[in-house]
């Protein structure tokens, strides 16, 4: 595989980790304030954990639910079930959208790391928004889950791709967001280590949330074999998150 991350989720699995995420789309959430009229895009939804909560607090307003992945947005559907107020779209941040949307708000939460081209996810963010509408995004950023990054780096397996993060730094990151059209901008870096003590548990986070796409290369057998070596050369059960926090609004004029 090169390039973009591919489809390759697995929802039930995913959903079945115990999530940081949880706290971070409650983080993003709280600094974008939805009120109740308010057409909401999730970008990046996932399986719609944090689409569902903001179908609640928008009792009178409608939400977008945007994907790359058919399996997390089959996931999401299965969730929620129908809801007029809700929007499910297929689309790739990454590529140039032609989607006519004028939201109020927009948020993402884990998923713009797996986006190489930030520009173009912003441009695509930024257009999506009505005049004065508001962006507050999660992702990881500079540092994120350095230790396995340099596990990866150690290992024999070179024909590996495993350029498939873009973990951006504040500087780029207010830089991309302002050469989208963005001002109040403020972007910061948030270290946030997790540790998951039961060891079986830990090996499937690990294989269902920061490394399907890099498993997804090999054949079963050599699955397993590459997920040992990179468990055994972790130095502990920790996973050292550094999350990117940014909140921007598209200008009224
Ligand atoms: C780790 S999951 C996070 C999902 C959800 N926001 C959450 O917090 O649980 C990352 C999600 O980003 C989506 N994603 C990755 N690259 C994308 C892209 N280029 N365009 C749209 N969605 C993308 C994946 O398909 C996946 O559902």
């Amino acid at each position: 595989m090169s390039g973009e991350a591919s489809n390759d989720w697995d929802p039930e699995s995913y959903d079945s980790m115990p999530l940081p995420h949880l706290r971070w789309g409650d983080r993003v959430l709280a600094a974008l304030h939805p009120t109740p009229t308010d057409l909401v895009l999730d970008a990046g939804c996932g399986t719609g954990r944090d689409t569902a909560k903001v179908l609640d607090i928008v009792t009178n307003g409608r939400v977008i639910a945007l994907d790359r992945s058919s399996s997390m947005l089959r996931a999401l559907r299965s969730k929620i079930g129908n809801n007029e107020r809700l929007e499910i779209v297929m689309g790739d941040l990454g590529s140039e959208l032609d989607l006519n949307y004028r939201c109020d708000a927009a948020f993402s939460v884990a998923a713009l790391h797996w986006v190489k081209n930030h520009q173009t996810a912003f441009s695509n963010l930024f257009q999506m928004l009505k005049p004065g509408g508001r962006l507050v995004f999660d992702c990881g950023g500079r540092g994120n889950i350095a230790s396995i990054e340099g596990v990866l780096r150690s290992l024999p397996e070179q024909q590996l791709q495993f350029d498939v993060w873009n973990f951006a730094g504040v500087l780029e990151t207010k830089e991309n967001l302002a050469n989208a059209g963005f001002t109040d901008i403020t972007v910061d870096l948030i270290k946030d280590t997790i540790q998951i003590d039961d060891r079986k548990v830990f090996e499937k986070y690990i294989s269902t949330l920061v490394l399907p796409f890099h498993l997804a290369e090999l054949r079963v057998d050599e699955q397993k074999v590459f997920l040992k070596d990179v468990l055994d050369r972790l130095p502990s059960q920790q996973i050292d998150y550094v999350r990117l926090f940014a909140k921007a609004t598209r200008p009224s004029i």
